[in-house]
């Protein structure tokens, strides 16, 4: 069995952040949303793996390599143009052969792993077996309609969805699946829908199984699920402390501290993660919050928050939350007149300021 990991795309969602980087490699406490996927494939007994990459290939290929610090295989399969999931799998017909696979969305993220499903689909061997699960929101997901047991209907982002079951997004399939492809017409959005081909299988009689997801799962597509996500993590980890705390410093919880970080006169309240060569000074950092290497933050207080490689943060009187903060950021308190506010922001940034 083979795994194909789909790692291309638009990310317009998480616009400027994927302005300059791939949205798969946003890091969930400190770690790549796409290395949590490769590890979930690899630990389901699959070891030769392809990544389908647009753009963003050559930072895909740094982060990723040929896959053996995974202990996998990966090949890199270019998707020209991010032209749906179903003409991902399509570009993809070379490297899969006539193997089964498990598609994996790149930006998904599933707690628990996916080796259970994978089991299963090897051992009872349907054409193609989805996976599903309750939400909120389903107008935002391809909903499926079940009657019964069996899955009759798949529709992708519907207005009035007839269910709350949304498809998760790690998919299994045989190779019928090709056949099913090569039948479908982009969409009104112009886009070859998995949803659609999966309806092809059901149309032609073909076996669709479906699984609901129980365990913690999440679309990390949007700022909020991607903080969700960064919670979720962070409520399994585990302290390690590396760097060096002064005596006035408090560290309460699960806090990972990464090598080469100091800690002066700061609380630092887990669970939460700080990685490598950090300076905090005279600062709160609260829980669920994810500061990535080389970071310094002095006199400000940051909590439920993800902060990338090398931002400076300092002398922030209010507390900041819920943010994503991208590389190289600088964050501060202006002592220049007139007193006003400067922001040199990029595209389609977003900047709450009180
Ligand atoms: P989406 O999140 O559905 O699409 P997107 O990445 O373009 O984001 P947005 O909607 O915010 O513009 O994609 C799910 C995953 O599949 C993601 O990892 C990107 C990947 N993908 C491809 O590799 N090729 C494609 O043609 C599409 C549509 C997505």
């Amino acid at each position: 069995m083979k795994g194909l990991i789909l790692s291309g795309g638009k990310g317009t969602r998480l616009r400027p952040i994927t302005h300059t980087g791939a949205k798969q490699l946003i890091p969930v406490a400190n770690k790549p949303i796409l290395y949590y996927v490769i590890e979930a494939v690899r630990d389901a007994g699959i070891d030769d793996i392809g990544i389908v990459v647009g753009d963003t290939e050559p930072e895909i290929r740094e982060a990723v390599g040929d896959g053996s610090s995974f202990g996998v295989r990966v090949t890199y399969i270019r998707q020209a143009e991010p032209l749906g999931l179903a003409h991902a799998v399509k570009v993809s017909r070379g490297f899969l052969g006539d193997e089964p696979f498990v598609m994996f969305l790149g930006d998904n993220l599933i707690l628990d792993g996916i080796k259970p499903l994978v089991d299963e689909f090897r051992r009872e061997g349907p054409h193609c077996e989805i996976l599903l699960a309750r939400v909120p929101r389903p107008q935002e997901f391809g909903v499926a309609e079940l009657d019964g047991d069996r899955v009759v209907r798949l529709v992708e982002k519907p207005k009035e969805p007839r269910s709350d079951l949304a498809l998760v997004g790690v998919y299994m399939f045989d190779a019928t699946v090709h056949e099913a492809i090569d039948a479908i017409r982009p969409s009104a959005r112009g886009e070859l829908e998995i949803t659609d081909a999966i309806q092809q299988l059901i149309d032609r009689g073909r076996v669709v199984k479906h699984h609901l997801v129980t365990g913690w799962w999440k679309d990390t597509g949007k700022l909020e699920d991607l903080l969700e996500a960064n919670r979720m993590v962070l409520t399994r980890a585990k302290r390690s402390m590396e760097g060096d705390v002064d005596a006035p410093s408090r560290v309460e919880g699960e806090v990972i501290l990464g090598k080469g970080s100091v800690v002066r006169d700061s609380i630092l309240r887990g669970p939460l993660v700080i990685g490598a060569r950090c300076t905090i000074e005279h600062s709160y950092i609260g829980p669920f919050t994810a500061i990535h290497d080389d970071g310094t933050i002095r006199n400000s207080e940051i909590e439920h928050s993800i902060v990338l490689a090398r931002c400076v943060i300092r002398d922030i009187p209010v507390r900041i939350e819920a943010s994503l903060i991208g590389k190289e950021v600088r964050i501060q308190r202006s002592q220049l007149k007139p007193t006003a506010y400067r922001f040199m922001v990029g595209d389609s940034s977003l900047v709450d300021v009180l």
